[in-house]
């Protein structure tokens, strides 16, 4: 679907870059004319829903706006411009986006220079972009994943009109680079090294958001991290929706496992983690390489979303609970001391009390440490949406009990048992208290410890001396 015809085609790089400068140019100046008229800078505020693809396009956007000439607000009522970027992976993260869409009414009523806009995944979707144009029309500017590198030309457009503007691309074209980002200055950053996804797991609605994989090239990854590093970044978390097919669209033969071999010789002391490789296609050489690289942290998150054939295969998963739990092993007797996390959906149409018992089956025999443990959310334009034997709110609410009971026994056990441990820790800050400092170990388990606000971002060796249920106290060595 493609609202409004677009004049910046994304696939000529250069022209795009220099076009985007004009239009920043254009707003600065609409910003320094404020600046004059109101002795203060234009101020932003953006609100981020969803997942680190869309934590990490608010980065750009944010840089953007800074560059012309717009400094951060601290709340709602100082905002000359708040933009929502939304995430539409479950109905709750959406009814959240309606709910605080709704609550600025009011505020643009009594303020009518504010601009208002929303983008991110919701606006890939022509059912909610037809929500917004009817029922939220205090809303400005409409725009979705696919064209967030025109947003300068968008802005300059609505501060010179007062009708509402949409601009959704049906389709990503392919991956721009060098668009700018200010990275907050942190211990920890995020990478993506691929964009979109090509699986089509039958719940999910991220391939339609997202489109299809493409993949970094590998020096421009690998420059981006070398610069993290320069900056002072500890940990590096490789992104992707499925970083195991990364490069499998590259002419060249270059894989994830050399992705990650390349990054674990860059020089200095940091961590890598990587998000989500997928259980159908991880290799036996990715799991070598994590098991021989220093870098790479012992800790695997590992998506199974359901523990019965019948399941996985009407999710489309591409894998059974025999060949997932075969990787589970094989990932084990290479790197004994690993960490599993996954991610569980109950719920799923047509799943009956047999597919849950055999769900907790595998998670007793897997034994995670941690996990994310879903409710089936029916998401429009999904295959499971359309089928037939949804199962019954009530039923499905009971039967995510009755699992997390058993996920979470294993997982308070599994922590009870690091009492003892001396462990390297990654300090992140304070604690949520604030009385404590707050860091965590290679296997990505929080601990709480007394020590001075000088050692964040530094790695220490921590005892850990008491378990809570799903974090850890420990003392300095
Ligand atoms: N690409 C990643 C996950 C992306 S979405 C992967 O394949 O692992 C993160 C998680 O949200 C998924 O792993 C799944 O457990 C959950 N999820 C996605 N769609 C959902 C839906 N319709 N209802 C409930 N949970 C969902
Ligand atoms: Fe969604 Fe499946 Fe792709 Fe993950 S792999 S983003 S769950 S379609
Ligand atoms: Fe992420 Fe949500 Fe989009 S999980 S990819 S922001 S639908």
């Amino acid at each position: 679907m493609v609202f409004n015809e677009n004049i910046i085609v994304g696939s000529n790089i250069g022209d795009t870059m220099i076009e985007n400068q004009l239009y920043m140019q254009a707003v600065r100046q609409n910003s320094d004319n404020f600046l004059r008229k109101n002795g203060v800078k234009p101020r932003y505020l953006i609100k981020t829903y969803g997942c680190q693809m869309n934590e990490h396009d608010s980065e750009v956007l944010s840089t953007m706006l800074i560059q012309m000439g717009y400094e951060e607000a601290l709340n709602v009522e100082e905002a000359n411009f708040i933009l929502f970027n939304t995430c539409c992976v479950r109905e709750n993260a959406e009814l959240k986006v309606y709910g605080n869409l709704g609550a600025l009414k009011p505020i643009k009523n009594k303020n009518k220079d504010l601009i208002i806009a929303v983008s991110g995944c919701m606006m890939q979707q022509e059912h909610i972009v037809n929500e917004i144009k009817t029922k939220y029309r205090h809303v400005d500017l409409v725009f979705g994943t696919h064209n967030l590198h025109t947003f300068p030309k968008l802005l300059r457009q609505v501060l010179n009109s007062d009708d509402m503007l949409v601009d959704v691309w049906d389709s990503e074209k392919e991956i721009i680079e060098g668009l700018p980002v200010i990275r907050k200055k942190d211990t920890k950053a995020f990478v993506n090294i691929m964009f979109g996804c090509n699986n089509f797991c039958t719940y999910c609605i991220v391939p339609y958001t997202r489109g299809r994989e493409r993949s970094r090239k590998p020096h421009d990854i690998i420059n981006e991290v070398k610069e993290l590093i320069a900056d002072g970044v500890k940990e590096i978390t490789l992104l992707g929706q499925n970083v195991n097919s990364y490069g499998l669209d590259f002419k060249e033969d270059y894989s994830f496992a050399d992705l990650l071999e390349d990054v674990n010789a860059i020089e200095g002391q940091f961590r890598i983690r990587f998000m989500t490789p997928h259980p159908k296609d991880m290799s036996d050489k990715v799991i070598e390489v994590i098991a021989k690289s220093d870098k790479i942290c012992e800790y695997i998150h590992l998506p199974v979303q359901s523990g019965s054939n019948t399941v996985l295969k009407a999710m489309n998963r591409g894998y059974t609970r025999e060949d997932y739990l075969a990787l589970v092993g094989r990932i084990r007797a290479q790197i004994p001391d690993v960490t599993l996390s996954t991610d569980i959906i109950i719920g799923f149409p047509g799943e009956t009390e047999q597919d849950v018992d055999d769900l907790i089956d595998l998670i007793k025999q897997v034994r995670y440490d941690s996990g994310f443990t879903f409710i089936y959310s029916i998401r429009e334009g999904t295959p499971a949406a359309k089928m037939t034997n949804q199962v019954d709110e009530k039923i499905k609410h009971q039967r995510f009990e009755r699992m997390l009971e058993a996920f979470n026994d294993i997982v308070i056990e599994k922590n009870k048992a690091q009492v003892g441990r001396v462990v390297e820790v990654l300090v992140e800050g304070t604690s949520r208290t604030g009385e404590q400092l707050m860091g965590r170990t290679r296997d990505n388990r929080i601990v709480n410890f007394v020590g001075d606000n000088h050692l964040i971002s530094e790695f220490i060796n921590i005892k850990i001396t008491e378990a809570k249920n799903f974090s850890l106290i420990g003392e300095m060595i």
